[in-house]
């Protein structure tokens, strides 16, 4: 028998998006005099050769706009202990608060601003967008990225912070 969790009491079946677990990024931009950054479960490798990874940003959000007139991202994964990063980079919207006045950041070779607290982070060079609906895709060539990582850690998932209100109406 596959092992289930319980369900929720009085909750409907959960659909197959609901089921998923897949780990959550910070992702940042830099364009103009401007810093952005949000939370993102959209966001997956889409390619070995040549390395490619998509990252999609809703187009009401404040990094949205920010990032389409970035040349470069910067995605980074946290840890499970890191939920603080999450609920401030997911739960607020540069559209109202400064979210880089209260975490440790420097920029990349390309200006990229990049969290230095994060668990590991890469910087990519936005080859195209591409339509995807109320959400755009940034399809992205890393450049940099961070030193390796000791062990293997465990990561920030979706399930770690599905129940945050999030800053921006999708
Ligand atoms: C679990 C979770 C996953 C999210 N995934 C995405 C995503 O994939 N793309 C996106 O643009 N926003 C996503 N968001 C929403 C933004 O992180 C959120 O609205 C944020 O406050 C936007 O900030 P900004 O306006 O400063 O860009 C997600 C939020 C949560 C809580």
């Amino acid at each position: 028998m596959p092992e289930l969790e319980e369900p929720e009491r009085g909750t409907e079946p959960n659909s197959v998006t609901d089921v998923l677990d897949g780990p959550v990024y910070v992702v940042t931009a830099a364009a103009v005099g401007e810093v952005a950054g949000c939370l993102v479960g959209f966001a997956s490798q889409c390619s070995i050769h040549p390395p490619r990874f998509m990252v999609w940003l809703s187009t009401l959000n404040h990094t949205y706009r920010v990032a389409r007139r970035a040349s470069h991202l910067t995605v980074h994964v946290m840890r499970r202990d890191q939920q603080a990063l999450a609920e401030l980079f997911g739960g607020e919207t540069g559209d109202r608060v400064d979210k880089f006045r209260s975490v440790a950041w420097q920029r990349s070779t390309d200006g990229s601003p990049v969290l230095t607290d994060a668990c590991a982070w890469f910087v990519g060079r936005i080859e195209r967008h591409v339509e995807g609906g109320d959400h755009m895709g940034f399809l992205l060539a890393p450049t940099e990225q961070s030193p390796p990582v000791e062990g293997v850690p465990v990561l920030l998932r979706y399930r770690d912070v599905k129940d945050l209100e999030p800053g921006h109406p999708a």
